[in-house]
């Protein structure tokens, strides 16, 4: 049976990490000039409704390097620009296609996708979830504290958005605690504290950064403004603007920790350049991650 992944939630624990263990594999062979072809003439479709950098090239790239061929899908090229609706697309697309990896405004409009279509389904950013973002992000914690180390706490700071729904629902599969720190009315939804608390996520939520960091071993951030919120802009930088990861919050963290930001990055807004371009950031590796976790992850549901 096709397997859909729109949500964090839709991995149990173990197919997490028999993921993970192939994106390191799978990075150390391309380290090495090894591409093994474990998806010979294998199609992914690429819906993309907002911008991309890392998740388009990262998709394209890895299912090139895995033997198999990537398509852009501009909705606006498409007939669904002019008005075919989902569902139609979908069945359409099941005949071509090995897989659809779609990025959307509405969340919905992804699983519509996955209800009508007979192939796997990706979530490549919903304004609820990036479930691919936060393969990446966990194989960067591992490889930073090691594969065993479950007892770490993970400082999210900034807006409750679709990154911090999915980091939350992921404390219920890797064990690691989530603290959130936001401005009272930028937290996560209700929806989301209950679905990962209900999953066995250990959620803290904040209001005052210091107190969110001073005991984390990872400091995450990612825009005020996502991709749909450009109109909130000016209300959205005014209550951000204690919530900036530089040096002088990092001063309250108690211990030696690694940062995070899934990018793009607004320097001088949600991070200083000091701190994104520091010692202490791994932002960089994240981003590569991307490539190696979503070669597994095709993998996984294509083989
Ligand atoms: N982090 C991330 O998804 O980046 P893009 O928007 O560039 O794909
Ligand atoms: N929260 C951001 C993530 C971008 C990768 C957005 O939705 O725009």
């Amino acid at each position: 049976m096709k397997k859909d992944v729109l949500s964090v939630l839709d991995l149990s624990r173990e197919e997490l990490f028999e993921i993970l263990a192939l994106a390191d594999k799978l990075k150390s062979d391309r380290k090495a000039g090894v591409f093994p072809d474990l998806l010979h003439k294998k199609s992914l479709g690429m819906i993309f409704e907002k911008a991309s950098t890392r998740t388009r090239i990262s998709f394209e790239t890895g299912i090139f390097e895995l033997g198999g061929h990537p398509l852009f899908l501009n909705p606006g090229d498409m007939q669904l620009g002019r008005g075919e609706v989902i569902a139609d697309t979908a069945k359409v697309l099941s005949r071509y296609l090995s897989a659809i990896m779609m990025r959307s405004y509405r969340h919905s409009t992804v699983e519509e996708l996955a209800s009508h279509s007979t192939i796997p389904v990706i979530n490549g950013l919903s304004d609820e979830e990036h479930p691919c973002q936060i393969l990446a992000d966990i194989m960067t914690i591992r490889e930073h504290f090691g594969n065993d180390k479950e007892d770490l706490t993970i400082a999210w700071v900034g807006d409750g958005n679709n990154v911090c729904n999915s980091l939350m629902l992921s404390s219920a599969l890797t064990g690691y605690r989530i603290n959130v720190a936001t401005p009272p009315e930028y937290a996560p939804s209700g929806k989301y504290i209950e679905m990962a608390i209900r999953a066995g996520a250990m959620v803290n939520l904040f209001n005052n950064p210091e107190e969110a960091i001073s005991d984390a071993d990872v400091i995450y951030t990612d825009t005020w403004i996502s991709m749909g919120c450009e109109d909130e802009k000016e209300a959205r930088i005014s209550a951000f603007k204690n919530y900036m990861v530089n040096d002088s919050l990092l001063g309250n963290c108690g211990k030696d920790a690694i940062i995070l930001h899934c990018l793009p990055a607004h320097r001088g807004e949600e991070i200083s350049d000091e701190v994104i371009d520091g010692p202490m950031s791994r932002v960089w590796d994240q981003a590569e991650n991307r490539l190696h976790a979503q070669k597994a992850l095709l993998v996984k549901l294509l083989e």
